[in-house]
């Protein structure tokens, strides 16, 4: 099986670049630049990543992206991520950026635009690999700052392919960014949003109603909700689920206990994704293993899986074809 999922062509429709800083590379950026780590070596850093929620979660990862501070280390950051996963067999990554965290120490969206576009190209020209940006917005900080953001990055609104919502979930609804989703609807941007991964279903119906999304990033607890279900289902919303994230995270208490098997049971269309790999102890090769090992899944399942990433992808219908065509060949 292992075999088998690696030779499958997957998508990663939810990763946040920032969350792919494996230790060894945070320490090498930070002698390029000079930051100093709350760490003593790689394996401390390692040590340090045992989460009770979210928030505990959210607060390493803003202090380790500080080491973040060039284009050249964006391209590094996000060339090191494409080159492990396409050795794991990923062939297309979505990845959400968080232009307001690297504002807020001073790095303009310009240094995070080229480093990032930089990467792109390369692993398009280098690897194969189709890539996709989505311009994040952080919820726990006021709407007004994100709308100045999505202004501001004009320059670079062609280049994006979505805009999302993330960071600290509960107590931030989508609500609060009815506003800024509906000017980035106004711009013809395509529209996702965390919901339901700490949050209540109601965040998910809001992100649904208020911010015009096509995807939900998470979306687990949809569950408690039946008729949430039951419209998720009607309507064919793709839930980008992250399973070993969710363990980390503690919103399920074991691999055996992830609702994956209800979700699909119950006739939703899901993906797999690692949202933040070096934080969570594996990229998308590995999340499709616990997937397996916890579950039994047959081969078929897993090319479904991929199949809805395929079918949800932000891709040119040409790339898409070429895609399902892929994988295809490989089931
Ligand atoms: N930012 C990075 N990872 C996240 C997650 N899992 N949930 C919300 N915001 C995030
Ligand atoms: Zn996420």
């Amino acid at each position: 099986m292992r075999a088998f999922l690696e030779g499958l062509p997957k998508a990663e429709l939810h990763l946040h670049i920032e969350g792919s800083l494996e230790p060894e590379l945070m320490f090498e950026l930070a002698e390029r630049n000079r930051v100093r780590l709350p760490y003593a070596s790689v394996e401390e850093a390692r040590a340090a990543y045992d989460f009770s929620d979210l928030q505990s979660f959210l607060d390493l990862y803003y202090r380790g992206m500080s080491v973040l501070r060039s284009a050249e280390d964006f391209h590094d950051l996000a060339m090191d991520y494409f080159r492990r996963a396409h050795a794991e067999g990923v062939v297309h990554v979505e990845m959400h950026f968080d232009p307001q965290a690297h504002l807020a120490r001073g790095v303009d969206l310009e240094v995070v635009m080229e480093g990032l576009s930089l990467a792109r190209r390369q692993a398009e020209r280098e690897l194969g690999m189709s890539t996709a940006l989505i311009m994040a917005f952080l919820r726990d900080r006021p709407a007004e700052e994100a709308m100045r953001v999505l202004e501001c990055a004009a320059p670079y609104w062609e280049m994006l392919d979505a805009v999302g919502l993330d960071s600290a979930e509960r107590g931030n609804p989508p609500e609060k960014f009815v506003e800024v989703f509906q000017r980035a609807r106004l711009l013809g941007l395509p529209r996702v949003a965390h919901a339901g991964e700490e949050g209540p279903p109601e965040y998910i119906r809001q992100a649904l109603d208020r911010l015009g999304v096509c995807r939900i990033d998470h979306g687990v607890r949809c569950l408690e909700d039946p008729a949430l279900v039951a419209r998720l289902r009607e309507e064919g919303v793709v839930l980008t689920v992250c399973p070993l994230s969710n363990v980390r995270l503690r919103v399920v208490e074991r691999m055996a206990d992830h609702p994956l098997p209800q979700l699909l049971e119950a006739g939703l269309r899901v993906t797999l994704n690692s949202d933040d790999p070096a934080y969570f102890g594996g990229g998308m090769l590995d999340n499709y293993l616990a997937c397996f090992e916890a579950f039994g899944w047959s081969e078929e399942i897993f090319v479904q899986l991929a199949g809805t990433a395929i079918e949800a992808a932000f891709v040119s219908d040409e790339r898409r074809l070429a895609l399902h065509r892929q994988l295809a060949a490989s089931a």
